[in-house]
């Protein structure tokens, strides 16, 4: 059924909730896969926290609710993976019940809920969702490759991997065992300073990833094949990859930070390919060191550069102070721009861009690949090291830096990249990709058809989930288990009196007690009460024999038991007619009983005749 909103846009009438998690590498795939599933006719509320909250005035066409303020709630001014690991485990747990508060809100509205998509970060979030029977569907930010590398990892804490390194291994290349492609130097970089707890929230995201519904991916499949078929063995849940999603809207919406639009007519003013990007994401923080020898690395390659400094991400500065008045002369030359935050897809996508230094956080490095941009990777962490490890060695369209930041080997990379020849292979390989991705969003490629069938199946849940409860004939008893089995309340309506229900309910002991024998002639006239079951008569006995006693009363027997397994009772009686028989009941079946006859004096009974 198609609706039409205040906005005029056509709805299907289902409803998703998208719960993202307040960091920009975040905020921007989930809003993206908002629009995705808004321009198929879904309508859309974005459940927030209040800081980091996305702009509403860039999105009328969703509906934004806050979740209500918990109290000590840390700074979100993250800039390291010690405090974003923190940080998680604390939304985790507080921010849980005003969630499930504001799910609860959500659902009992008209539009109902079809399907909660959160944050596979968000994993304290499943247990709320399956209390709720809300089917939760995740959505993984970042790719296949360094999610299989994260569901390895426990397995590879356990055996001590993670505990500790030596000087040797952290030089080492050599291949780890069941990660490849990533090697030694890249485990020992993963190290953070409190390890058990990073392996606890990596463990938890994994556990909460395979009990969702379904997983929606921003990576196609033609990138990431063989990993989707090893995550697949691992994670039978269905899997949907239909990324690129920047390339169905882009991210400008949903920038924390406001782009500095003079980065385009600074890049306008440069020749084809000319000029490397460097960007190092909304989280990485440098030492001031770091931030000298990436500074002179660039005046030394003598290629023009755009260069983002984030104010704030360099440690005991607010933004240039660091750099030596010799350097900014050199900038006003024109070859280097500096901005607080750039329009980075734009810049990607500007013709005068060449290659892009980044610090490999997937959504730079997915953006990169759409563009046909050459890499040089300065992982940090977490994903970004087995991303930086796929660009140089698996998909071979960049260079990595291995010693950190040095100005020489800054300088030399520039030159391997903007330069020489090897540029020239990686631009071929990584455009090569970009083509793919063209290939993929088109009708019948790999993500355009995925997400068709995504939408298949938030329709099919949303049917399913329309359903609040069951409510059965007494007779249907074997239903009882399949309502169990859906987690769906089934509520049985009893079409009879109260009392002829007990003299059902005790058939059993009846036929134990030969009650339901033909019995004697003079049986067949006893006007005698039969105790328990008063005011029956014994004469009254033998009209219940059926020609197979036995059979009836499994049938009975089965009825009762359901019955008695039933969420509540809806009877078509009335209270005054039945009191004492409705004590009895109530005795033996404690569930509620709801009195509400006789039915035909709401409405009478002619419409349902036979025609
Ligand atoms: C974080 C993690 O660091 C990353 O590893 C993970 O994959 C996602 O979450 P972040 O560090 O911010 O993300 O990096 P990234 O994933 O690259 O996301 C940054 C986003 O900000 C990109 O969409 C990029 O286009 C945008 N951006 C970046 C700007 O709009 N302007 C800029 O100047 C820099």
């Amino acid at each position: 059924m198609n609706t039409t909103t205040t906005t005029g846009k056509l709805t299907n009438g289902h409803r998703l909730v998208l719960l993202p998690l307040p960091f920009q590498g975040h905020l921007n795939p989930m809003l993206q896969l908002a629009n995705i599933l808004h321009s198929k006719g879904f309508s859309i509320t974005i459940l927030h926290t209040r800081f980091n909250s996305p702009n509403p005035t860039n999105y009328p066409h969703f509906t934004f609710l806050p979740i209500p303020d918990t109290a000590g709630e840390p700074n979100p001014l993250i800039s390291d993976v010690g405090m974003v690991i923190r940080f998680l485990h604390y939304i985790n747990i507080s921010f849980v019940d005003p969630i499930r508060g504001c799910l609860e809100r959500l659902m009992s509205e008209d539009d109902g809920v079809a399907c909660l998509i959160t944050d596979a970060q968000w994993f304290g979030i499943q247990s709320v969702a399956d209390e709720l029977k809300l089917p939760r569907i995740v959505h993984r930010t970042s790719n296949i490759s360094s999610f299989l590398f994260f569901a390895a990892y426990s397995r590879l804490t356990d055996t001590g991997c993670f505990g500790s390194f030596s000087d040797e291994e952290t030089k080492s290349k050599s291949l780890a065992k069941g990660l490849e492609p990533l090697n030694h130097q890249d485990l020992s970089k993963f190290l953070t300073s409190d390890p058990e707890s990073a392996c606890k929230v990596i463990e938890l995201m994994v556990e909460g990833t395979k009990r969702a519904r379904a997983v929606i991916w921003n990576t196609f499949k033609e990138l990431e094949e063989g990993e989707l078929e090893a995550l697949s063995q691992d994670f039978p849940n269905p899997h949907f990859l239909i990324g690129p999603f920047h390339k169905y809207f882009p991210a400008s919406s949903s920038s924390l930070l406001a782009q500095d639009q003079t980065s385009i007519s600074w890049l306008d003013k440069h020749p084809p390919k000319s000029v490397l990007y460097v960007s190092f994401g909304s989280i990485v923080k440098l030492e001031k060191s770091e931030f000298l020898e990436i500074a002179w690395g660039l005046a030394n390659s003598k290629q023009p550069f755009l260069w983002v400094v984030r104010p704030g991400s360099i440690g005991g500065s607010e933004w240039l102070e660091p750099l030596p008045d010799e350097f900014l002369e050199r900038i006003v030359e024109g070859r280097g721009y500096i901005v607080k935050w750039a329009p980075q897809q734009d810049v990607l996508a500007h013709r005068a861009t060449g290659g892009f230094w980044t610090h490999n956080g997937w959504n730079s490095t997915l953006e990169s690949i759409c563009e046909g941009v050459p890499m040089i990777c300065s992982p940090a962490f977490g994903d970004q090291l087995p991303n930086a490890r796929y660009v140089s060695d698996v998909w071979k369209i960049g260079v990595e830096l291995q010693n950190g930041f040095e100005r020489e080997e800054i300088e030399s990379a520039i030159k391997r990249v903007m330069v020489n020849a090897e540029g020239l292979e990686f631009r071929n390989k990584i455009t090569n990709l970009k083509w793919k991705v063209n290939r993929c969003l088109e009708k019948g490629g790999s993500s355009y058809s995925s997400l068709e069938d995504l939408e298949c199946l938030e329709r099919l849940m949303s049917e399913d989930d329309g359903v609040a409860c069951l409510i059965t004939d007494a007779q249907w008893f074997g239903t009882q288990s399949v309502a169990v089995g859906l987690k769906l309340p089934r509520i049985v309506h009893r079409t009879s009196s109260i009392s002829s229900f007990l003299l059902f309910a005790k058939s059993l002991a009846l036929l134990d007690t030969g009650c339901f024998w033909q019995g004697s002639d003079e049986e067949r006239k006893s006007e005698t009460l039969v105790q328990g079951l008063e005011p029956l008569k014994v004469k009254d006995l033998p009209k219940l024999l059926t020609s197979e006693p036995q059979g009836v009363c499994k049938v009975l027997e089965l009825m009762a038991k359901a019955t008695k397994r039933a969420q509540a009772l809806i009877w078509n009686t009335f209270k005054e007619l039945e009191e004492h028989d409705l004590e009895v009941l109530s005795q033996d079946f404690p569930n509620p009983h709801f009195f509400i006859g006789p039915f035909h004096k709401y409405f009478p009974a002619h419409h349902q005749a036979a025609s």
